[in-house]
């Protein structure tokens, strides 16, 4: 796919989100990868898009959190609104979390891009999972 292509393909479907959400897909807070994680997780969705989490956790308390996704721009809203509600939260809270309250979070993603929320918060919960896991 030529540069071109590509950069109408993303324009076209950015038109699909409301103004608003539109700051928060190109500059995402959260984002990135972590360099010593105590713990992460790495899922890929059925649509094959990818979500990365990140955590630093301290007596059971989400320190630091960070997600990397080069999924759809809904992958990279419900990665934020995720990661946004897991900072600074209980283990016991950040596993209470459910794709259905991300969701409601952010109005105006498209209808057909609610299983991103699944995969984002799918993803932070593998990665609390693997931490409960090894200690
Ligand atoms: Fe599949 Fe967004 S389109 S995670």
């Amino acid at each position: 796919m030529n540069k071109g292509h590509r950069l109408t393909k993303e324009s076209d479907e950015l038109s699909m989100y409301p103004k608003h959400l539109l700051p928060l897909i190109k500059n995402p807070k959260y984002f990135g990868r972590m360099n010593d994680p105590i713990a992460s997780a790495f899922i890929k969705g059925p649509c094959g898009d990818e979500m990365e989490f990140y955590l630093l956790i301290e007596n059971n308390i989400i320190k630091e959190v960070k997600f990397y996704s080069e999924g759809c721009p809904a992958t990279i809203l419900y990665g934020t609104a995720t990661a946004e509600i897991a900072f600074r939260k209980s283990i016991d809270e950040v596993l209470s979390i459910s794709p259905k309250q991300i969701a409601e979070i952010l109005e105006g993603v498209p209808e057909d891009h609610s299983h991103c929320s699944i995969l984002a918060v799918s993803t932070l919960h593998r990665a609390i999972a693997s931490y409960l896991l090894k200690k």
